[in-house]
């Protein structure tokens, strides 16, 4: 029987130690620090997402600005908004909810916000910093992914890690940031062979695929720890990327969907906002 990782109680922490440092922040700068959040569109997952990310940002003594422009909004409406973000002092952090509308091209939109902004963490010159060690934002689900693994003091150092899922919001800054705590990292995606010999050699496995149930008991080595980063609505509500039920017995520690890495994402944006904020007064 594994021990489960409650992100919600760890989320919660980050928060609230937020919220001291912001309203010392505060005091120190004589300002709120300010998070801008850009919804085009109507987008019902996308809405929900949003909505808890202001109400997260209220909450730790941030002020929030929300944008919500209509799904028929041309390229150059959105541009203008994030330009003028941009360029406005007041501002620390700038977040474009995505995915963006079809007819938007996403890279264009996203490269228009300065990488001091980014608390996504996802412009180039943020994902090169993370690549070369240097200071940086790293994107907020990998970025609480390890802040799991640190609340629980699980010894990284020479672990074997593998990272099922190769996007550039999760799976690879995830490989990153394990390789950096000094584990031997393994990338595995659709393409590749032997995928379950492969998980099974994991002490740490982070499942970012977003296929319901995808990981079973069968890929997990005995006292593995098992992240699970899918959230796949389903008929039988949300579920993750592992087969928690039957892992559970399996499993070190495995963290469960709802309740895991999902309050951890919205933390580290609340945390990736204020290391944006300290370092534009520095
Ligand atoms: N859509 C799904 N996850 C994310 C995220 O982490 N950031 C943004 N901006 N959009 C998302």
């Amino acid at each position: 029987m594994s021990k489960i990782i409650d992100g919600k109680l760890i989320a919660q922490n980050v928060k609230d130690n937020l919220k001291v440092k912001v309203a010392e922040f505060e005091k120190e700068y004589g300002r709120k620090i300010t998070l801008a959040v850009v919804l085009v569109g109507e987008n019902p997952a996308s809405q929900v997402y949003v909505k808890n990310k202001i109400r997260a940002t209220e909450y730790v003594g941030m002020k929030s600005l929300s944008f919500n422009l209509p799904e028929n909004s041309t390229e150059n409406e959105v541009s203008e908004l994030i330009k003028s973000l941009s360029s406005d002092n007041s501002v620390d952090g700038i977040l474009v909810q995505l995915p963006l509308p079809k007819h938007l091209d996403e890279n264009k939109i996203l490269a228009l916000i300065p990488a001091e902004k980014d608390v996504d963490g996802f412009l180039a010159e943020n994902v090169g910093n993370l690549m070369l060690g240097l200071p940086t934002t790293v994107a907020c689900t990998p970025f609480g992914v390890l802040q799991m693994l640190k609340s629980e003091n699980i010894d990284l150092v020479g672990k074997n890690a593998v990272v099922i899922g190769r996007s550039n919001i999760v799976g690879k800054p995830m490989a990153m940031l394990l390789l950096k705590e000094n584990c031997t990292v393994t990338i595995c995606h659709s393409k590749t062979q032997n995928l379950k010999e492969i998980c099974k050699t994991a002490d740490v496995l982070v499942a970012a695929i977003g296929r319901p149930k995808f990981v079973t008991a069968d890929m997990v080595k005995e006292g593995a720890v098992v992240i699970d980063v899918g959230i796949n609505r389903t008929e039988n509500g949300l579920v993750g990327d592992v087969d928690f039920d039957a892992v559970k017995d399996i499993a070190g520690y495995i963290s469960p969907v709802p309740g895991g890495v999902g309050p951890m994402t919205i933390a580290m944006l609340l945390e990736n906002t204020y290391i944006c904020a300290k370092r534009r007064e520095n």
